[in-house]
């Protein structure tokens, strides 16, 4: 396996840390830029984990606290801030980088791709998506705790990188309905919101049929709205998007054997979003919900739904309220 050269991941918090981490794993040289609060915990020696009980691990990280030299310029740039911070951290590589330099944006959210190129219209930035969740059970730890594949636009500049990422055994799908597959991430990731407010691990959220049925709710009205706008939906899971909201409100037992084929979740999986709120930061809300309220207003439809979850997590403290209640006011 032969890398096309380095790789910047800009913003290595838990996405960019553990891609980057995996990939420097396997040999690439991969240059951190990050804060010195996250990188004092994993520079000296991180190490990897996934659900399947793989384990790697990194002795030390190249660790930047600001974007270093370009000088060897990356390869390939891994934008993994937070969506509120797209637009500033493009702006800074733009600043530094060649013209043409690619950047793959694994954030989650529809908009953070077409944000970071306009912040850098001299770079060429590309959508990715990345379908796992990341969590940091130990201080040195990062641990991938659901499954799915990697995804990302099928564009020339991506296609060396496939047997890069296939080798470091995250495998990378380069799909040509990116907007699509986007679409997708953020219908399952309608459950973050959800998941903040019940103040539970993913996994004992799902295992409730209220807290399900909130989520049900939200991607039922994204669906419409979707609908209602012409933008197709990829199928990321066996069953397709449309039939989601129903798996989400069978009874519990049917639930478990269904979701069991579709997504592997082990017990120290959390939202990121229930982590930024844990840690006084500002949530991923409007790259998520706020998405379908905006594109609702496009095609004239209502969102209260997804407005509600808009309203409720920029709150401070979040509005305490039960499972039951929550499923009340979100479907009336
Ligand atoms: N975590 C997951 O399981 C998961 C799964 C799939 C997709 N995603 C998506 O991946 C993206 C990243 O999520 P994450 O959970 O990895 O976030 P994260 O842990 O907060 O990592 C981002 C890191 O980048 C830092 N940062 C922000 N601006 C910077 C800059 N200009 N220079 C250097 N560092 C900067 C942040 O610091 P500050 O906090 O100080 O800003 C933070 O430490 C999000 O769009 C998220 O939705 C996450």
């Amino acid at each position: 396996m032969h890398a096309p050269g380095p790789v910047w991941v800009m913003g290595a918090g838990l996405i960019g840390t553990y891609v980057g981490g995996r990939l420097a794993a396997a040999g690439v040289d991969v240059r951190f830029i990050g804060r010195a609060s996250f990188g004092e915990r994993v520079a000296q020696g991180l190490r990897l984990s996934d659900l399947d009980g793989g384990r790697w691990s990194v002795p030390r990280l190249n660790w930047h606290t600001e974007l270093p030299p370009a000088d060897p310029a990356p390869a390939l740039v891994l934008l993994c801030v937070k969506s509120a911070a797209t637009a500033s951290a493009a702006a800074q590589l733009q600043a530094r980088l060649p013209q043409g330099g690619v950047v793959l944006s694994l954030q989650n959210g529809v908009d953070n791709a077409a944000q970071a190129q306009q912040a850098a219209p001299g770079l060429q930035v590309l959508p990715g998506m990345v379908p796992f969740n990341v969590a940091q059970p130990e201080a040195q730890r990062l641990h991938q705790g659901t499954s799915g594949t990697l995804m990302a636009a099928d564009a020339p500049a991506l296609r060396p990188w496939v047997p890069v990422f296939g080798a470091a055994g995250l495998p990378l799908q380069l799909r040509p309905d990116m907007l699509a597959v986007q679409w997708a991430k953020l219908l399952l990731n309608l459950n973050n919101p959800v998941n903040a407010l019940s103040g539970r691990p993913l996994r004992a959220q799902l295992l409730d049929r209220d807290w399900r049925a909130c989520t049900a709710a939200l991607m039922e009205e994204a669906l419409q709205v979707l609908q209602a706008a012409g933008q197709p939906v990829a199928r990321l899971t066996p069953l397709p998007p449309r039939l989601l909201p129903a798996l989400l409100r069978a009874p519990t037992p049917v639930f478990r054997v269904l979701a069991a084929r579709m997504l592997r979740i082990d017990d120290e999986a959390r939202s990121s979003m229930a982590d930024d709120l844990a840690q006084g930061r500002p949530p991923e809300i409007d790259a998520l919900c706020g998405a379908v309220v905006r594109l609702g207003r496009t095609v004239g439809r209502p969102t209260p739904r997804n407005q509600a979850m808009v309203e409720a997590l920029s709150a401070s403290p979040l509005p305490s309220r039960s499972a039951l209640a929550w499923r009340q006011h979100l479907t009336g």
